[in-house]
């Protein structure tokens, strides 16, 4: 995966112009959650680090508390699964990672450099850059084809793959020239997924991605994700509400009313094939 240097500069431009008073960002504290919430392999610098994450939506009376002091390690390549119950605050979770919306306090850290100080531009340029998403309901364009809606990307990525590479590596190399409702919701599907993975992004955030699908094209689904995870190294968010999914995790994030219950390392990984839900 190609290191994400331009991204690194913006950032490091991005946080000088806005540091208030430069040398007063808070440092990195609480090594022990970074000790205890990293897996027994990760040696190296996480690629996020959450420190104190609140995400607040509303005022007053009405406020409602997505997420509370959130504090998480999440390691350079590895595929995390995140459940909880409804309204437990994964999507918050996922849209502050990938740059859709923005914490109401505590830092969020891509790489070392701090996400919660980026101007909106900066902010946008990551996005663009390094996240790809895919969300429950697919998003294509009903009126362009596979090849046309995976493309899109193209005009906004650095380096992307070419359509057809990104439609063959989800197994979709048959059908690129057919329109959203010619394919099955899992083919869609996986046409979002080759969209996403399109840019060959750092980060790969899925929110609910087979929660439309029978079994047997949510497999697919998933084989597609582990896949692009293994072969470009993307850093994989998996949300979803089947528990059985957590077992092809490297980690299982377990969410509760805003807050991290509990991250578990997964001694023996199941490939999708071995899933039921
Ligand atoms: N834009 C918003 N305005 C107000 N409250 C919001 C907004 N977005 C989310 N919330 C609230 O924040 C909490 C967390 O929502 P979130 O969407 O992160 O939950 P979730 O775990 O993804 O749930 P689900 O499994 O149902 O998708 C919920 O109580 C939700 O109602
Ligand atoms: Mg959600």
């Amino acid at each position: 995966m190609r290191a994400p240097t331009r991204l690194k500069a913006a950032i490091v431009a991005a946080v000088r112009r806005l540091s208030p008073i430069k040398g007063t960002q808070t440092p990195i504290a609480h090594k022990s959650l970074m000790m205890s919430f990293a897996p027994p392999d990760a040696a190296a610098e996480p690629l996020f680090a959450l420190r104190g994450v609140c995400k607040t939506y509303g005022q007053g009376e009405t406020a409602v508390r997505a997420l509370v002091d959130v504090d998480l390690d999440i390691t350079k390549g590895e595929l995390m699964v995140l459940l909880g119950p409804s309204g437990s605050g994964k999507s918050t979770l996922l849209n502050i990672l990938g740059g859709l919306d923005r914490a109401t306090s505590g830092q969020v850290r891509f790489e070392g450099e701090l996400l919660t100080a980026l101007s909106e531009h900066a902010l946008t340029l990551f996005r663009r850059r390094h996240v790809g998403f895919i969300f429950q309901f697919y998003n294509l364009i009903p009126s362009l084809t596979a090849r046309e809606n995976v493309e899109l990307v193209g005009e906004i990525a650095d380096d992307p793959l070419s359509a057809v590479e990104a439609l063959e590596l989800v197994g979709l190399g048959k059908r690129i020239d057919h329109f959203p409702s010619q394919l099955s919701g899992g083919e869609q599907q996986r046409v979002a997924v080759a969209r996403a993975i399109a840019k060959r992004p750092a980060v790969l955030l899925c929110d609910e991605p087979t929660g439309a699908l029978d079994v047997k094209t949510g497999v697919r689904v998933l084989e597609a994700l582990q896949e692009v995870n293994e072969r470009y190294g993307s850093t994989t968010m998996i949300v979803t509400h089947n528990a059985d999914v957590a077992r092809m995790a490297q980690r299982v994030v377990r969410f509760g009313d805003g807050h991290v219950r509990s991250v578990e390392v997964n001694t023996e990984r199941v490939p999708p094939s071995e899933l039921v839900w």
